[in-house]
């Protein structure tokens, strides 16, 4: 692979010109594999290729390069990552949480690309799915791709940004970037920016300090729908639909420019051109609106001769700690790590206990601009009271002319020093009261609360005395911490927190306002049915369009932030065969779904109604859009969703009878008790896979199963367990008065008799007989074939759902079902047959399929599982 090359092409030249540290004569000794792409079953460390300082592709043009990289020369983090060439600028980084050494690896292989740290670990890893990769390249806008055969792209650098973008790279609504902690070290800080569908907004913990629109340089072109940021070499734009402009931050032309989100936290434009850099644009401008600027409780003073701001300690706080550059009261009284006392089992810390130690006037809070008051016209006393029961909060501003309360939340930034005049904001800090233990370290130093400048930080350490004191603190809060827990500390939004900011999640859909949906339902008027989790009613909204809004009840996740996230998983999956989630509202403790809207309902009502007859080509549409619908959960996402619920009720039927299965991913959004009953049985009887019943482990294949029960009614067009006497229009004599799957009873367990009758190879006995004679027996055998494939017991022998989607088109062939592995269904079907007799004493259908589930339970689990037999049946069906 490294032979030496005589000739280097004019890429390495080109490279090496603008390279000048590397010497020419290694270059071509060890002849790099210098392209744009490189191809499976490459591996590549720092040290093998250390004369190109770890690069090993590099762009057609040579604009970037893809190598391993250790930014600011360090020795102890390396990463893969994608550099600008001429100015030497790191625009992308894998790994940027899981560094490796030196001697860690990149691998590329047909599955993707892998990063190993020394031992041989995994810490970073891209491996598409849709198909196996054939090359990686690198393209001239620095965007590393990872293609298949026929050049389609699998994975794209671009779809995940890290704290910068270049040009030609968009980053869309719902989707973030975070800046790094320090030049060194890449890994993620709390700094983010995010696209909202108006804004770029910049949050620190959850809360906003700085908004693009209300840059001076920004100009508001239109109040489209943002759909993506970018820049190009005029500017930085804010698009909508067909590329209208929304907002635009016009710039010089350049060549060449980033947009990145700083290590301060300030959003920033820098061109590249003669060598330099050129910063074009900033913001937040003024760094005292940094949220933590100063450290915690640290107060921030603008500084009109310099862009460093002064930062100090506000009166009734002193430094406690230089290195993290964090204030603490004087009184021994401390503040909050966590604002509630969930851990500690000591009394002290419980809201009650909670006082406020005023910061005094002339202060401001950066997230004062941007969130709205708790309310107005309180009193202070309210206003704290407020704060006191709520674990998100770590401080009140009380702004005494309007009675107006705002919240510090989530965790305790810098303040402002405000020269503003106006300003009657009154600030206070919750903190609580040190127990009877004497803090005399505090006491005597108290008075010792001067202002520090930053240049005092740094001369601070050289009096022995304050090292001590510091010293001592640090002890003293150790100890505090470790009596009242810090577990909180330093993790995002606390999931009281009220608003949540709809950006922190990427991909989240849109969010409704509950007064919205209750205008749209028309007040939940009509009632179009009862899926999982709960009713469903019909909506229009202002633009016409008709919607389905689910009314979530049996709701298990209690924070937001849970349920959002599995709300953009949700909203994050398109297909034709699956129904499109278009937004949610998550306001108190409502829960909607707000899905499109079918038409034509669920295939139960048309299959098993008394409305015209599914002809035969519609039903084949229906299992083939059905099967991609499930292919596609299973192995077209990024995640791989196991639906757990497939059954006629949750396929949906647009124009055209086109299937859209519903109900997908909301499995995490059950309760708890819900959700174990979920791990033990989720399904609905009939559909339920063995492995349901004997804790087996559930896969995807347990969808299989249940598509395969699908399959079977809609070729007869009734339900797989069924009183006979019930059935419409089951010919006497086609079930065979011989065979086991019927007795004198009645009762037919249809896909025991399906099994039977593909042992006789006799398949139009199968069909639905309101089809008559418009179905041949060659096209019931595939699908019964391809069906009893499905349900197989042992689930290996299942196919998969993209090889049923593949017979289905007939690009495969049609699989043989293998008996033994369907044995089972005998006596499925003859537990079925012996327990409805008893049920059809007591005269319920459904006391008939509680009863032979539950036998079915008692009897294949040897009875291991009679602690399920309470249940009812409305519990084996799954949580309705
Ligand atoms: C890569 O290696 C694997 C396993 O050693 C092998 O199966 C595969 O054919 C190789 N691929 C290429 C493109 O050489
Ligand atoms: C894929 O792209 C590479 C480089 O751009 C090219 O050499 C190759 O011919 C392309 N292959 C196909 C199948 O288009
Ligand atoms: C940059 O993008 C804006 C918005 O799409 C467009 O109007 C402008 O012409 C672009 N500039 C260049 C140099 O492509
Ligand atoms: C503050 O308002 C509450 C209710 O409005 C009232 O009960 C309380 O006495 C008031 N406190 C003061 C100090 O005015
Ligand atoms: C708040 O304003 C009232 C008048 O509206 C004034 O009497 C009171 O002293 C002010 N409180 C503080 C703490 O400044």
């Amino acid at each position: 692979m490294f032979l030496a090359s005589v000739t280097p092409s004019p890429l390495l030249m080109g490279f090496l010109s603008v390279l000048p540290t590397i010497f020419f004569s290694c270059a071509l000794v060890s002849a790099l594999p210098f392209s744009e792409l490189i191809y499976p079953n490459f591996t590549g460390s720092y040290l093998q290729f250390i004369d190109t300082s770890g690069a090993f592709l590099l762009s057609r043009n040579g604009t970037y390069k893809a190598a391993i990289c250790n930014p600011d020369a360090q020795k102890i983090n390396f990463y893969l990552c994608v550099i600008h060439v001429a100015s030497n600028t790191m625009v992308w980084s894998a790994n940027r949480n899981h560094p490796f050494s030196e001697a860690g690896k990149v691998n590329l292989t047909s599955k993707g690309i892998t990063v190993v740290d020394e031992t041989g670990d995994e810490v970073w890893s891209a491996l598409p799915t849709q198909s196996s990769v054939n090359a990686l390249l690198l393209s001239e806008m620095g965007n590393l791709v990872l293609v298949d055969q026929a050049n389609i792209s699998l994975w794209e650098s671009f779809q995940y940004p890290t704290d910068t973008i270049v040009i030609g790279q968009r980053l869309p609504v719902g989707m973030t970037i975070s800046s790094a902690v320090s030049a060194s070290d890449l890994s993620t800080s709390d700094y983010r920016l995010g696209l909202t569908s108006s804004d770029v907004i910049l949050q620190w913990h959850g809360q906003t300090y700085w908004k693009l629109s209300m840059d001076t340089s920004a100009y508001t072109n239109s109040g489209y729908t943002v759909e993506f940021m970018t820049i190009n070499r005029t500017g930085l734009y804010l698009l909508g639909r067909n590329g209208s402009v929304v907002i635009q931050v016009a710039l010089a032309s350049a060549d060449f420019r980033i947009a990145k989100l700083d290590t301060s936290g300030q959003f920033t434009v820098n061109s590249f051109s003669n060598g330099r850099w050129n910063q074009e644009f900033v913001g937040p401008s003024d760094s005292c609106r940094l949220p933590y600027v100063c450290g915690r409780i640290g107060q921030c003073l603008a500084n009109s001769a310099s862009s460093t701001p002064t930062c100090s300690c506000p009166s009734n706080f002193h430094l406690v700690s230089l290195n993290s550059n964090t204030c603490g009261p004087i009184d021994g009284s401390f503040v909050l790590f966590s604002a509630c006392n969930s851990s500690n089992n000591g009394s002290q810390v419980d809201s009650s206990a909670a006082s406020y130690l005023a910061i005094g006037y002339g202060y401001d809070y950066f997230s004062n601009d941007f969130s709205k008051p708790l309310n107005y016209g309180l009193n202070l006393s309210v206003c704290q009271e407020v704060c006191s029961g709520d674990c998100s909060c770590f401080g009140v501003f009380y702004e005494n002319s309007s009675g107006s309360c705002y919240k510090i939340e989530n965790k305790l930034g810098s303040f402002i020093s405000s020269t503003d005049g106006d300003n009657d904001l009154l600030g206070y800090i919750k903190v609580v009261v040190a127990p009877s233990t004497n803090f005399d370290g505090n006491n005597n130093s108290g008075d010792q609360s001067q202002k520090f400048p930053v240049v005092a930080l740094v001369l601070l350490p050289s009096t022995a005395c304050c090292i001590l004191f510091a010293i001592g603190f640090v002890w003293l809060r150790r100890w505090r911490i470790s009596k009242f827990g810090e577990e909180k500390l330093g993790l995002p939004n606390s999931p009281s927190s009220e608003e949540l900011d709809a950006f922190h999640i990427p991909g989240l859909p849109r969010r409704f306002d509950y007064k919205e949906l209750e205008v749209a339902t028309d007040k939940f008027k009509t009632h179009i049915g009862s899926g999982g989790f709960g009713a469903v009613y019909k909506g229009v909204l202002p633009d016409k369009t008709v919607v389905a809004v689910k009314k979530i009840t049996n709701l298990g996740i209690q924070g937001k932030r849970d349920f959002c996230t599995e709300i953009a998983v949700i909203g994050n999956i398109h297909h034709v065969n699956l129904v499109k989630l278009k937004g949610f509202c998550a306001q108190g403790r409502v829960r909607l779904l707000v899905y499109e809207y079918m038409n034509h309902g669920s295939l139960d009502r048309i299959l098993f109604g008394t409305g015209p007859v599914l002809e035969w080509q519609e039903r084949f549409n229906i299992a083939l859009g059905t099967a991609r619908g499930l292919a596609y959960l299973h192995s077209g996402c990024e995640q791989k969703i196991i639906h757990c619920d497939i059954k006629p009720e949750n396929i949906l039927l647009h124009d055209d009878f086109q299937a859209k299965i519903s109900d997908f991913g909301l499995s995490k959004l059950l309760s708890p008790e819900q959700s174990s009953l979920f791990t033990t049985m989720r399904g609905t009887r009939g559909y339920l896979a063995p492995e349901w019943l004997t804790s087996s482990a559930i896969s995807e294949k347990t969808d299989v199963y249940s598509f395969g029960m699908v399959l079977l009614e809609l070729v007869s067009g009734r339900k797989n367990c069924l009183l006979r006497t019930q059935s419409h229009s089951l010919d006497d004599d086609s079930s065979g008065s011989h065979s086991s799957s019927s007795s004198g009873s009645g009762l037919i367990y249809f896909p025991l008799f399906a099994l039977e009758m593909h042992e006789r190879g006799k398949y139009l006995e199968l069909a639905d007989p309101r089809l008559e004679n418009r179905v041949t027996s060659q096209e019931v055998e595939r699908l019964v074939q391809v069906a009893l494939c499905c349900v197989h017991e042992e689930p290996s022998l299942r196919p998969n759902m993209v090889a049923v989607v593949g017979m289905l088109e007939g690009r495969i062939p049609f699989c043989q079902p293998r008996v033994e592995s369907l044995n089972f269904l005998r006596f499925y079907g003859r537990r079925f047959t012996e327990d409805s007799i008893i049920g059809e004493e007591n005269g319920s259908n459904n006391a008939i399929l509680y009863s032979q589930a539950n036998a079915f339970l008692t009897t294949v689990a040897g009875g291991s599982y009679r602690s399920v037999s309470y249940m009812s049946s409305q519990q084996v069906s799954g949580p309705r």
